[in-house]
């Protein structure tokens, strides 16, 4: 695509006018929400949509999630809207809650929902996500405002990184608030509601305000791709396996390969960087004593909110680094820290001794 200069540009009336007046002429604008960064268009322009799959490099088979500000405006857009819906919208809009449901005809056209049945709606906890979509009278479809598959933005200035000369204007209203994308929830008449994607608000939250259980789709196999063959004698990066990008699914990836380790093969992993002479990054868990200058480390959150609210933030900034493999000590399992691992699985590789 030609290259754009990009503008970035602290939100104010004025800078909100002239995003207003980018959207409403068919262009997009990256936009803040309470989770990530979002590059929106007109929902309902084809054209302007279209857009967004260019500046993003992103496949037209991913559909992208309609912001509105609020549930009035979410109803015009889906065939029906079940009791399990308004009980949602009441008890977590505006927040991080995507609700996919079926696509009312003549509404959304194909290229917002990648030619789908359904349509996901969210009502965004900004206040500047929820200005824009009133001044401009539309609903916004806005994804994550990186390149597709990269790491999603929680800064103007990732953004700029990212999509730098390929949109006109970049709103900067300050780090996000929550860090990590909201929460997907599928709900069909047949079937029991499926997170799609886990994120802050946990399952347990959706199924106690609908009293009944919900699924979770199941995680995709887990990819364990770093390690050693039995002739290896031990830890060795297979760096032909996770190098190359094109053998896996990534999503919310850094440039730079991440190997997920769990806490108690740290050391051993870390040893083995060593003596090859590697220079890591690691987002560290547990804590650690100083374990030699080849390492560029950051000390991660104890509590799943915090470290969501630092996650993308410090895999930017280990990412921009040049080094040659970030090392990510895992945070443990259970409910709270499930959209975090989601990610970290996402983007990384397992080490398995
Ligand atoms: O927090 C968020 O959700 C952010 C902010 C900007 O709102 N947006 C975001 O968008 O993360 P994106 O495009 O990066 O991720 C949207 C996810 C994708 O996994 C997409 O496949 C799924 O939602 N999705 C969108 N529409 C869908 C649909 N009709 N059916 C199933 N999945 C859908
Ligand atoms: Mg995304």
């Amino acid at each position: 695509m030609r290259a754009r200069e990009t503008r970035i540009a602290a939100v104010s009336p004025e800078t909100m006018k002239d995003a207003v007046g980018l959207l409403s002429g068919g262009d997009v604008v990256a936009i803040p929400t309470e989770t990530v960064y979002g590059l929106a268009a007109n929902a309902l322009d084809e054209v302007a949509v279209g857009k967004i799959y260019d500046a993003k490099g992103r496949p037209g088979n991913n559909p992208l999630i309609v912001h509105v500000s609020c549930v009035d405006e979410a109803r015009e857009l889906v065939a029906d809207w079940p009791r399990e819906a308004e009980a949602l919208a009441e008890a977590f809009w505006p927040g991080p809650l995507t609700l996919v449901l079926s696509k009312r005809a003549g509404m959304v056209p194909d290229i917002t929902t990648a030619g789908g049945n359904t349509v996901a709606v969210r009502c965004p906890d900004h206040p500047v996500a929820l200005e824009l979509i009133r001044q401009c009278g539309f609903p916004l479809a806005a994804p994550s405002a990186n390149r597709s598959n990269h790491i999603s933005p929680t800064t103007a200035e990732h953004v700029l990184e990212s999509l730098g000369g390929r949109i006109p204007l970049i709103l900067d209203g300050g780090p996000c608030r929550a860090g990590i994308e909201s929460t997907v929830v599928m709900l069909s008449k047949d079937e029991a509601p499926v997170i799609l994607r886990p994120g802050s608000i946990l399952a347990e939250e959706i199924s106690e305000v609908l009293g009944r259980e919900v699924r979770e789709r199941a995680a995709g196999a887990e990819r364990s791709v770093v390690g050693a063959t039995p002739m290896d004698g031990g830890a060795v990066l297979n760096e032909e396996v996770f190098l190359s990008p094109g053998l896996q699914q990534t999503h919310y990836s850094p440039t730079t390969p991440l190997v997920l380790v769990k806490p108690d093969d740290l050391d051993s992993f870390l040893g083995q960087m060593g003596m090859e002479g590697k220079r890591v990054g690691v987002l560290l868990f547990s804590g650690m004593e100083n374990r030699g200058e080849y390492i560029y480390n950051i000390m991660m959150p104890r509590d799943a909110e915090n470290y969501a609210f630092e996650l993308y933030s410090a895999l930017y900034r280990l990412d921009g680094m040049g080094l040659d493999v970030l090392v990510c000590e895992m945070p443990p399992e259970g409910t709270e820290w499930v959209a975090v691992r989601d990610r970290l699985v996402r983007a990384g590789c397992w080490y398995s001794p």
